[in-house]
């Protein structure tokens, strides 16, 4: 499994140029103005107001970048996300990802009105271990999401698209071996638990 994802990754890395020595710096004001395309779904300020449409503000750069290039190669696949991306060069995409990765982080999901699912969701958490790739306080770093914070119901939906395979992720980090084992139960507390970091 690791191999296989290396190998798709390694490619990639090269056709972006993050092997390169001297990559071009990211222009932020450029960023912010390539993003008047995605606010319509992903909110004014990154932060989304849409079902099943993630916020981006306060996401590391790298993953930004990733997941635009994995939505260009048709490695992930999203009906809404695909036709953006295909438009993107790699000069937007540094932008974007220097311009989500800037803007502050959404506020917790409240009020908790099931405090009980919040504690499962914890424990789930600390016994799959996974802050060990996500950071202790869940928001990320380089390759690997912010999930602290997130629209609950993105959670379930990725997590549910990473066990089913729909969705594979990029990396050495497997995130599909990580849910494949996950019940649904577990699923709905992890969602539960962490929109409210
Ligand atoms: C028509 C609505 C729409 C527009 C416009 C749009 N997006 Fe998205 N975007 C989505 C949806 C829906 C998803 C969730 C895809 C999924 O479920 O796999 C998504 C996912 C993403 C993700 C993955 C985030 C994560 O947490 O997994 C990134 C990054 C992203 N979009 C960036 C952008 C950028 C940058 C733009 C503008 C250049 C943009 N999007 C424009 C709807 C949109
Ligand atoms: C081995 C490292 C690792 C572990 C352990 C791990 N993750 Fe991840 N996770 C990642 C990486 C890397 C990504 C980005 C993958 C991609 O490109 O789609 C990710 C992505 C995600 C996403 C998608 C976020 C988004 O906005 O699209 C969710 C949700 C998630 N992880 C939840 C969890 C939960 C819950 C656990 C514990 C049960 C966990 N992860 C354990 C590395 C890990």
């Amino acid at each position: 499994m690791g191999y296989r994802s290396f190998a798709l990754v390694a490619p990639l890395a090269l056709a972006i140029g993050f092997a390169s020595s001297a990559p071009e710096a990211a222009d932020l004001s450029a960023g912010k103005e390539k993003a008047d395309l995605c606010t319509n779904c992903h909110g004014e300020v990154g932060i989304s107001q849409i079902q099943e449409t993630p916020s981006l503000a306060g996401q590391p750069d790298l993953f930004v970048q990733w997941q635009l290039i994995f939505f260009r190669s048709g490695t992930r696949k999203n009906e809404a996300m695909q036709p953006i991306a295909e438009q993107l060069t790699n000069e937007d995409i540094r932008n974007l990802g220097a311009y989500f990765s800037s803007l502050s982080p959404p506020r917790p999901a409240e009020p908790d009105d099931q405090p009980a699912l919040t504690e499962a969701g914890a424990r789930i958490a600390a016994a799959r271990r996974c802050a060990s790739c996500h950071t202790d306080t869940f928001v990320g770093t380089k390759a690997t999401a912010r999930i602290a914070s997130q629209r609950e119901e993105y959670l379930v939906k990725a997590l549910r698209d990473y066990k089913s395979g729909v969705r594979s992720g990029g990396g050495m980090a497997a995130m599909a071996d990580v849910a494949y084992s996950l019940s649904d139960d577990e699923i709905t507390a992890l969602a539960h638990y962490l929109a409210r970091l």
